[in-house]
């Protein structure tokens, strides 16, 4: 399969309408902070025949994909091997300061959702590894390996809101000083002989600690916290930011950081509000938008989607 076959963009039509005003002038900059397969990129190239696109991948394999497929646009593209929270290496690629658009379409590209062998699915058995970079040296296996009951615990009810966090982290330690747990397979025995049969659940039991372990792996709220206000400060005037987050940990996180950017600095009671207490930022959309039906049908993966966009009001020197 092709990587346009693999895999439709989500909230494609409503991303290139936010984002196109901020992209019409000669010198537009856009940062596809999360390139995945290159197919929201593919599609701004296409409508902004002047732009210049920096994708940034995680992912070696998906820079690989997104770099073959985005070849015929030559040197408007360019590829970054990075973490999002890298800013600064995203700007020398940029080769400027100041960017006039940004798309974090965020979590796994549906190629890392597909490919069984790199763990990420509860529903195939597989290796526990859910590296997104498969460079990198932290694994699932690792964290089921050597964390400590309290330190499984936390990442269980931070990072899965997984009310059975303790009962599921004492089974693990039962059940690692037996045998390690190497694959996906073994994790769910462990997960499902371990819920009460009364418990009632939506979903997999194994859903919400596979999505804890994923976002210990990949280190992806912090590095989120970090991003997004490094990204927000690259805008020039007028520019926009659209961020895609598809679990309400990663969209909390966002519009924390978009409400602060947002909101007025004065003091309560002052007359009039000067220029110093003026909100950077404006919000593009109410609170977060949800995807509509018509986009649900095309492709079931918006579903989850909570949409967030800002668009840039002044600079404060
Ligand atoms: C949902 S996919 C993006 C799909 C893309 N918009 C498209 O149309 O093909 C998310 C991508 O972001 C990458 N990614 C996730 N977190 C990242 C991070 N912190 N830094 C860089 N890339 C990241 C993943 O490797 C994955 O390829």
């Amino acid at each position: 399969m092709t990587a346009a076959e693999i895999h439709t963009p989500v909230n494609l039509a409503r991303t290139l309408e936010l984002l196109g005003p901020a992209l019409l002038r000669p010198d537009a900059v856009l940062v596809d902070a999360t390139l995945g397969m290159g197919g929201h990129a593919q599609a701004f190239l296409e409508r902004f025949p002047d732009l210049t696109l920096v994708g940034i991948d995680r992912d070696p394999e998906a820079l690989a994909i997104a770099g073959a497929r985005l070849a015929r646009f030559g040197d408007r593209v360019r590829l970054v091997h990075a973490v999002y929270d890298e800013w600064p290496k995203v700007l020398a690629a940029a080769e400027t300061q100041s960017v006039s658009g940004i798309l974090f379409d965020l979590g796994v590209s549906s190629l890392q959702l597909d490919q069984v062998e790199r763990g990420f699915s509860y529903s195939k058995d597989a290796p526990l590894d859910m590296r997104m970079d498969g460079t990198s040296s932290l694994t699932a296996r690792h964290i089921l390996a050597e964390y400590s009951e309290l330190e499984l615990r936390r990442i269980f009810y931070e990072y899965g809101e997984e009310k059975l966090a303790p009962r599921y982290a004492s089974k693990i330690i039962a059940r690692r000083e037996h045998e390690p747990l190497e694959t996906s397979a073994q994790l769910v025995d462990v997960i499902i002989a371990a819920t009460p049969a009364a418990v009632q659940r939506a979903g997999h039991p194994a859903k919400r600690v596979f999505q804890a372990l994923r976002i210990e792996v990949n280190q992806e709220l912090a590095v989120l916290e970090r991003a997004i206000p490094a990204a927000m400060d690259s805008l020039v005037v007028a520019g926009r930011i659209v961020v895609l987050s598809y679990q309400s940990l990663e969209d909390r996180i966002v519009k924390r950081i978009f409400a602060a950017r947002s909101a007025s600095t004065a003091p309560a009671g002052l007359p009039i509000e000067l220029a110093e207490h003026r909100p950077l930022f404006s919000l593009l959309v109410r609170g977060a938008e949800l995807a509509g039906e018509d986009e649900k049908a095309i492709n079931p993966r918006a579903t989850p989607v909570r949409l967030r966009a800002a668009e840039r009001l002044l600079v404060r020197a």
